[in-house]
């Protein structure tokens, strides 16, 4: 059985043009005028372009005494709703944990998912074991390792930690990744805080400042660029962080920034809502911030200093969220957005002018393919690629709801908004997964998409960090004496 998708224009990071594209089985088959398929899409008025990847989510994570509330069912539904037909979740070994065996309880959970992913690994403690793994890990087709420089004394790693880390990445050709927030900083602010009264959600956001952030991102960049690896910086968040990267980058350090959606379109005036559970549904690390913040992310994704666009979805419940009642620090951190990312983005971004549609298509899903070496299998529409396609009817409009979302639960930051760029089509592996609007989706659909290590920008940093560094110098003849 073929598909063709008709009379649309084919959006891709570098180029808009017409033509019909061709799916036979999981793949893209042929692009071209006048193709004929046994099921017929039309795209007519619409933008036929690359599912988005999201590389950012947590689902069913255990984190701050409880799970976030989507699953890999939900989750995903929520993902090929809003136009995204990857994501990449977080395996998490708990401290001291073997990361193959957190590997298999993420393999046993992402059986539910409706579309394709990928895992990140999380490196929350450090030993031999940890150090042996990493390989078995990249082995397995994870090439990208976490680490959280926050959430002291449960995920934090320590400077030296990170630095043997990034090394044996570096020696892998796998990436690092960072939660860039000063952990030490953030728990005694925290204990201040809550010592001097300040005790609601609005707290959250003062033991988190910008400058936080800041130092950590730039703390990271440096150690990365020590230890011969390249660095990929989650959920930036502020101008502060965007400048030690933009910095970085300028100085020809292979580093990439993420900001999220929720970064880009909402500020930290939502914590101070007298309502405490509206409050408290926004709680998330890095918090919202000052809207001047938000001009500095939108200033990085069309100058190209800032990569991809990501939700880090981890999603509670307002029954979770009232853990911390009393006290800001039992707030479970996150936010969803799953579902919202793509059209909140074209809404803001492309609507408004700030992005093209290509930069559009760069920033949810070709870049983050390249970057995390799944490219062009995933990322692209070119014939050979999987068939991950939205069919984005850049007319159809919506008003966000927590009724009618897929995600499991009963809120979200986005409600009222009414967004426009929505699926027409989303087809996962060739399966099209929302028709006409409407989602069809297949529990079990879903298939890991393995990510060797050494990518290219890997290989050529290793290549240049072996050219310039430190030698001995060849002497003639050392003299017997100082003299
Ligand atoms: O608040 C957040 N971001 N929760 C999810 C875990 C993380 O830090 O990414
Ligand atoms: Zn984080
Ligand atoms: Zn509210
Ligand atoms: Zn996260």
């Amino acid at each position: 059985m073929s598909t063709v998708i008709k009379g649309g224009t084919i959006v891709t990071a570098d180029l808009s043009y017409q033509a019909d594209v061709l799916i036979e089985g999981d793949r893209i088959a042929a692009i071209g005028a006048d193709l004929e398929g046994d099921t017929v899409l039309d795209a007519t008025g619409a933008y036929v372009m690359p599912g988005g990847i999201d590389p950012h989510t947590h689902l069913e994570m255990p984190f701050m005494g409880t799970y976030s509330s989507d699953d890999f069912d939900s989750g995903t539904r929520a993902a090929l709703s809003g136009g995204t037909t990857m994501v990449v979740d977080f395996a998490l070994p708990a401290p001291g944990e073997s990361l193959l065996d957190a590997l298999k309880v993420w393999d046993n959970k992402s059986g539910r998912a409706h579309c394709d992913y990928s895992f990140h690994m999380a490196v929350t403690w450090w030993g031999p074991q940890v150090f042996e793994e990493m390989k078995a890990v990249t082995e397995k087709g994870i090439n990208t390792f976490k680490h959280f420089m926050a959430y002291k004394g449960s995920l934090m790693v320590n400077d030296d930690e990170m630095f043997a880390s990034f090394r044996r990445c570096a020696e892998l050709g796998a990436i690092p990744l960072v939660h860039a927030e000063n952990g030490d900083v953030v728990a005694e602010l925290s204990a201040r805080l809550l010592a001097e009264g300040n005790t609601g959600p609005e707290a959250h956001a003062y033991s988190r400042p910008a400058q936080v952030e800041g130092e950590a991102t730039n703390r990271a960049i440096m150690i990365a660029d020590m230890a011969g690896a390249p660095l990929y910086v989650v959920h930036v968040s502020c101008e502060d962080a965007h400048e030690a990267i933009r910095r970085a980058k300028m100085l020809g350090k292979r580093v990439w920034g993420e900001p999220l959606i929720q970064h880009l379109t909402l500020d930290e005036s939502e914590y101070f809502n007298k309502d405490w559970n509206h409050a408290a549904r926004r709680v998330m690390s890095p918090p919202f911030r000052d809207k001047r913040h938000q001009d500095s992310l939108w200033a990085g994704l069309a100058s190209g200093t800032l990569s991809c666009v990501a939700t880090d979805h981890c999603a509670f419940t307002t029954e979770q969220k009232r853990f911390g009642v009393g006290d800001f620090t039992k707030i479970p951190n996150g936010t969803g957005g799953l579902e919202d990312r793509m059209p909140m983005l074209w809404t803001h971004g492309v609507e408004t002018g700030r992005l093209t549609p290509s930069e559009f298509v760069a920033v949810t899903s070709t870049n983050i393919a390249k970057i995390l070496n799944c490219y062009p299998r995933k990322g692209a529409v070119l014939v050979g690629a999987d068939a991950d396609l939205m069919v984005l009817d850049p007319k159809k409009e919506k008003v966000i709801a927590a009724a009618t979302q897929q995600s499991a639960i009963d809120y979200n930051v986005f409600e009222g908004q009414r967004v426009r760029g929505l699926p027409r089509y989303v087809l996962s592996r060739g399966r099209v997964m929302v028709d006409d609007g409407e989602l069809k989706p297949k529990e079990g659909h879903g298939q890991f998409v393995a990510r060797p290590p050494a990518g290219p920008v890997s290989t050529a940093l290793s290549t240049w960090k072996a050219l310039t560094a430190p030698r001995p110098v060849e002497r003639a003849g050392i003299p017997a004496s100082g003299v």
